[in-house]
C-alpha cells in the first residue's frame, strides 16, 4: 500500500513546501518587492519578476538575501540606489531555500530550486561578512551573463592602410582575425588610433517576420551589407555626429541572415554606430558599443558599467587588452572552473594566474588603450616579470582547440616551443614541447623550490613532471629535451 501512497505523499509534501515558500515570501520580502514580484509602491523597489540578479547562479541571490545589497544597481534597465537590509539572521536555511525556490519559479521566472544545503554553504562561506554587498562586489563573485544581442558568430578582421574611401577589403589581407563573443561590434578595441580598417561578419537573427530599419553612422566611413545587399553606406571621411548617418529598410523573414559591416578610419576620432528596429519597435537596439548621435570612442569613461566576461561551462573565453601587471601584449584566458591566465606575448610567458571571476570588459569596452584592467578574481599570482626565452625568440601566435584552450607558439632560431594550457578541476595544466634541440625557459621568479615543486607564497604551487626544474638566484628554469613533453601543474591550496 505504501508504494502507492508514496507518490501522493511526495506530491503533497512538494505542494506544502511551495506554499510555505509563498507564505514566507509574503512575510519576509513582499513589503519591499511586492506580492506580484514587480517591486512594491509602483516599482520604487526593484522587481524580482524577471530579474537576472535572482535567476541563473543561485549563489548570487542567496548571498543578497543573507547580507542585503546597497548602492547603485541596475535591474532590467532601471537604476536603483537604495539599501536592502540583511535578512540572513532572521531566516533559517530551510526557509530561505523555500523562499528563493518560490520566487525563482513564480511570475514567469524559471530558475532552478534552491536547497537548504546551498544556503548553508553560502552562509558558511560568507560568515565573516558584516555589511550589505555592493552590486560590484557581488558581480565579482557571481557575474551576470552577458545580455544576448541580435548578432551571433561575430568575426572581426583588422586591416592596416590609409584610405579616403572604403577599400575593396576582399583584395586585402587582414593583419589579424578574431572572434567576438559579446555580440557587439566595437572600434575602440583596436589599439590603433588611425589608418586602419575592420570588417565584421556575423549572423543577424531577426526575431520575427516584417520590416526592419537599420541606422549606420561612422567616423570615418562604413558600409552595411545584409543578405549580400548594401543597406547603408557612408563612403567618405568625416565626423560621426548624426549629420552623415544613413538608414536602410528591408523586409526580413524570421531567422538568421548573413550581415557584413565594413569600416575604415583615417585620422582624428574613431567611431561606429549600428542600430536596428524590428517591426513596430519604437527604440533603436544597438549592435555597436557606440550609439547613434555622435558619441565616439573618446577619453576614459570613469563610470563604466561592469561587463563581466564569463567562460561557458565547456569553453574558455579570451580577452585581448591591457591587463594590469602584464606586459603590453597580454592575452587573457578565462577557463571553466574559475582558473584564469594572462599570457605575455612580449615575454613568451604566463605572467599572472588567478582564480574566480575572469575580467570585467566594461572599462575597455568604452575606451581601448587608456589604462589597464586588473583581473576580476582572487588569489592573483605573479609568476615572473622577465622574458622566459632568449632575445632571439619570436612569438608566432596561438591556436585554440575545440574547447577554446590555447597553444602558444614561439620560434627561437631553428627551435620551436609549443605551450598548451587547459583547466583540470581547479588547477591549470600546461604542456610544453620543444623541437629542434634542448631548450631552457624561465618558469618562475622568487619562488622556493622543493623537489620538482615551486612554491609562490604559501597558497600556490607549480609542479613539474617530465623535465627538471632548477632554481638559482631567484630564477627557476625548466630544461626541455627535444620532442619530450613536460607538464607543469598550477595549483592553488
Ligand atoms: C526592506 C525592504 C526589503 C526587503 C524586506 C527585502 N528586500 Fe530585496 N531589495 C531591497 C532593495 C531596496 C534592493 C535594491 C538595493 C540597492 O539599491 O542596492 C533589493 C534587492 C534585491 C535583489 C537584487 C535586485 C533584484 O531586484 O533582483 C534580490 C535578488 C532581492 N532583493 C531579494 C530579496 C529577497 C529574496 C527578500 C526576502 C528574503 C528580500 N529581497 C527582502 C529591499 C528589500
Amino acid at each position: 500500500m505504501l508504494h502507492r501512497l508514496l507518490p501522493l505523499l511526495c506530491a503533497l509534501a512538494a505542494a506544502a513546501s511551495a506554499q510555505d515558500g509563498g507564505q514566507l515570501f509574503t512575510a519576509s520580502c513582499s513589503a519591499c518587492h511586492g506580492l506580484d514580484g514587480k517591486g512594491a509602491t509602483g516599482g520604487t523597489f526593484p522587481p524580482l519578476a524577471g530579474s537576472p540578479w535572482l535567476l541563473g547562479d543561485g549563489q548570487r541571490a542567496i548571498k543578497i538575501a543573507l547580507h542585503g545589497l546597497e548602492g547603485p544597481v541596475n535591474v532590467l534597465g532601471k537604476s536603483f540606489n537604495l539599501a536592502m537590509p540583511p535578512q540572513g539572521a532572521a531566516i533559517t536555511d530551510e526557509n530561505l531555500a523555500a523562499i528563493l525556490t518560490y520566487v525563482r519559479s513564480s511570475w514567469g521566472n524559471s530558475g532552478s530550486a534552491i536547497t537548504p544545503a546551498q544556503v548553508k554553504a553560502a552562509r558558511a562561506a560568507t560568515a565573516s561578512r558584516a555589511t550589505p554587498w555592493s552590486a560590484e562586489e557581488i558581480l565579482k563573485l557571481h557575474p551576470l551573463p552577458l545580455e544576448a544581442t541580435a548578432l551571433s558568430h561575430v568575426v572581426s578582421s583588422y586591416y592596416s592602410g590609409a584610405w579616403q574611401t572604403l577599400p575593396d577589403f576582399s583584395k586585402l589581407k587582414p593583419d589579424s582575425t578574431e572572434e567576438e563573443q559579446t555580440g557587439i561590434i566595437t572600434v575602440s578595441k583596436n589599439t590603433k588610433p588611425t589608418n586602419f580598417g575592420i570588417v565584421w561578419t556575423a549572423s543577424f537573427d531577426a526575431p520575427t517576420d516584417g520590416n526592419y530599419t537599420f541606422t549606420l553612422d561612422a567616423d570615418d566611413g562604413a558600409r552595411l551589407i545584409l543578405d549580400s545587399k548594401t543597406l547603408a553606406e557612408i563612403n567618405s571621411i568625416g565626423p560621426m555626429n548624426g549629420s552623415r548617418a544613413k538608414q536602410g529598410k528591408v523586409k526580413l523573414t524570421k531567422g538568421s541572415h548573413p550581415i557584413r559591416i565594413e569600416y575604415f578610419q583615417l585620422a582624428s576620432n574613431k567611431g561606429l554606430a549600428l542600430g536596428w528596429k524590428g517591426p513596430d519597435a519604437k527604440d533603436w537596439k544597438w549592435l555597436s558599443e557606440d550609439q547613434g548621435q555622435g558619441k565616439t570612442a573618446g577619453p576614459a569613461h570613469a563610470n563604466h558599467p561592469p561587463i563581466p566576461l564569463v567562460p561557458a561551462p565547456d569553453h574558455a573565453i579570451f580577452y585581448r587588452n591591457f591587463i594590469t601587471g602584464v606586459s603590453a601584449r597580454s592575452i587573457g584566458f578565462g577557463f571553466p572552473g574559475g582558473v584564469n591566465l594572462a599570457y605575455s606575448a612580449d615575454h613568451f610567458a604566463p605572467e599572472l594566474v588567478w582564480t574566480g571571476a575572469f575580467m570585467d570588459a566594461g572599462h575597455h569596452w568604452t575606451d581601448r588603450g587608456i589604462g589597464n584592467e586588473p583581473p576580476a578574481g582572487e588569489n592573483v599570482v605573479k609568476l615572473s616579470t622577465s622574458p622566459a626565452l632568449p632575445e632571439s625568440a619570436r612569438f608566432k601566435g596561438y591556436k585554440l582547440d575545440a574547447a577554446g584552450n590555447p597553444t602558444f607558439s614561439v620560434k627561437i632560431g631553428e627551435q620551436t616551443l609549443l605551450d598548451s594550457w587547459k583547466p583540470s578541476a581547479s588547477t591549470l595544466v600546461r604542456t610544453l614541447t620543444a623541437s629542434g634541440g634542448t631548450l631552457t625557459l624561465l618558469v618562475g621568479e622568487n619562488a622556493t623550490q622543493q623537489g620538482q615543486t615551486l612554491s609562490f607564497g604559501d597558497k600556490f604551487t607549480v609542479q613539474a613532471t617530465g623535465a627538471q626544474i632548477q632554481t638559482s638566484s631567484g630564477k627557476s628554469t625548466l630544461t626541455l629535451a627535444p620532442g619530450k613533453p613536460a607538464t607543469l601543474t598550477y595549483h592553488w591550496k
